[in-house]
């Protein structure tokens, strides 16, 4: 965990457009988020990313964008107005509210903090030879503390399977966790929370009826099921995919994109037969990884979190949690979500939600197995193990964003060695021909070394730069992000060059 590198990440976001606190001129809006010039570019290459390998390479899975306002009887059917709280707890000194269980998890974090350490002096000690399956199986301090984790990890689940709110608060003293911002241990009761907001429709008070912004993508897709199904005659197995805002009013401090009142979320229902939802729920939860690690992040980064307390709809769930600066948090959920959802639509608008199986003669509401990503969690996995800040042999420091190339917000940037004797012209004219296929830059002020730095610092994986030669024969200096290496290549093979490295087919295809 660190704090320091979280909040360089913050203000690197800020300082070089990625993005910028909510109505910032107004001293911001608490867990709200503006997304600027660059970080639309790499929110909307990580959408292509998810929808381009959900949507377009399956046959089967075809995608809604259905309203953020809905029925106010869904979020009953849902569930949500009855079950979508949070246990909160008070500290009296410092007036914060917390999540009570998310209190406990972050000791519990701290308690892994020292297994990790203590590993980590095991590599130190033993070098090459060190065995870390049996220094875990056995080293009396990592027993203790996994044993720990375990029994806390257990009356936590207890606690919140029973609803009992008492034990919760119990456990919060017994551990004795103090505020994080007042040390104090002055807490009230844990009471539960409803999320989601509420807001009237009709433009006369009296007309006016509640509606709520929704807490997620996926009962848009469940109330079309049928209308999606009908119209693409699609047969199960079949999926529906969403990419669209949600809200929750979460009571969260310094978080960033981790925990947001408005985020988007990139959702997926895989409608299948009952009975074969489990086989289904062990495929997704392979894709997803596999998703994951196409980005080329070190595979130690995500680990596979099976769910202690199930939501109200499931009969199995996991998490894909990442190692963030803040600790191992969930990034995605995969959830058999059984036919709790459409069961629950057909008994409250008494229309039938079922699917006519040919193959069975027989009608049934199908099962399902969802994929929920959040859009910002992965934007913010990605800047943050993108970030790096590199000593370079002259003994200076540069700060680059080593984002996947496919994902970068600009492809190239294209710089003429200086402003003059026709640079800027040529310059412009190698921009034009590549600006139909890549997001491209150009930039002209300053010297080269400051240029690079500022397109390392927002992960452009090429520079291109024309010079006086290029004028004679039309050959380029093309210099490479990570390996900060020049070449100097012919101009009709800049295209071919980026194509190859950037392109999203060539990880869709691998
Ligand atoms: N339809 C299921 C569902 O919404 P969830 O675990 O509550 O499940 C799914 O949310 C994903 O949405 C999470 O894994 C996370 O990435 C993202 N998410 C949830 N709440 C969020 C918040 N307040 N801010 C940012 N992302 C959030």
């Amino acid at each position: 965990m660190s704090e320091a590198r979280f909040k360089k990440i913050i203000s690197h976001a800020k300082e070089y457009g990625f993005v910028f606190p909510s109505s910032e001129i107004y001293d911001g809006l608490s867990a709200v988020y503006d997304y600027g010039q660059n970080g639309v570019e790499l929110k909307n290459n990580i959408k292509n990313y998810w929808w381009a390998s959900m949507v377009q390479i399956h046959e089967n899975i075809v995608g809604v964008d259905a309203a953020i306002f809905m029925h106010p009887t869904v979020w009953k059917a849902s569930g949500h107005v009855d079950a979508f709280s949070d246990p909160m707890i008070d500290n009296r000194d410092s007036k914060k509210r917390y999540r009570a269980d998310v209190l406990i998890e972050d000791y519990l974090a701290k308690i892994e903090g020292k297994i990790e350490k203590e590993v980590a002096k095991g590599h130190k000690r033993f070098g090459a030879d060190f065995n870390e399956e049996q220094f875990r199986s056995t080293h009396p301090n990592v027993l203790r503390n996994k044993e720990k984790i375990d029994a806390v990890n257990q009356r936590m689940k207890n606690a919140l399977d029973e609803n009992n709110l008492a034990d919760l608060k119990k456990l919060i003293e017994d551990l004795e966790i103090a505020c994080p911002v007042s040390g104090s241990k002055s807490w009230t009761e844990v009471r539960q929370f409803n999320l989601m907001f509420e807001t009237e429709m009709g433009s006369l008070a009296e007309e006016a009826s509640a509606v709520y912004l929704r807490p997620e993508t996926a009962q848009g897709i469940f109330v079309n099921f049928l209308n999606v199904q009908k119209t693409s005659r699609l047969k199960i197995p079949f999926g529906i995919a969403q990419i669209g805002k949600a809200f929750r009013n979460e009571i969260v401090a310094r978080q960033f994109l981790f925990r947001m009142k408005e985020f988007e979320q990139m959702e997926m229902q895989y409608f299948v037969k009952p009975g074969t939802e489990m086989e289904w729920y062990d495929y997704w939860k392979e894709q997803r990884m596999n998703w994951h690690k196409q980005m080329g992040f070190s595979e130690k980064k995500y680990r596979l979190h099976d769910h202690l307390k199930l939501a109200h709809y499931a009969n199995a769930a996991c998490d894909i949690d990442f190692e963030f600066p803040i600790g191992f948090k969930e990034l995605e959920g995969i959830h058999s979500r059984t036919n709790f959802d459409l069961a629950s639509h057909e008994k409250f608008s008494g229309k039938k939600l079922q699917y006519f199986d040919s193959e069975e003669n027989k009608s049934y509401v199908p099962y399902v197995v969802e994929t929920s990503i959040g859009l910002d969690r992965t934007f913010l996995a990605v800047i943050s193990e993108s970030y790096c800040e590199e000593k370079l042999e002259d003994g200076s420091t540069r700060t680059v964003l080593k984002i996947p190339p496919f994902l970068t917000p600009v492809k190239a940037a294209v710089f003429p060695l200086v402003k003059k004797d026709g640079l800027p012209e040529k310059a412009k004219e190698i921009m034009d021909k590549l600006k139909f296929d890549f997001n491209c830059s150009y930039e002209e002020k300053d010297t080269i070394g400051k240029r690079y730095r500022r397109q390392d610092a927002i992960g452009t994986p090429f520079c291109i730069t024309v010079d006086h030669q290029t004028l004679e024969d039309n050959t380029v200096t093309i210099r490479e992000r990570d390996s900060m290496k020049q070449e100097r290549i012919p101009t009709e093979k800049i295209a071919g060059i980026l194509e190859e490295k950037v392109s999203l087919k060539k990880v869709l295809t691998c």
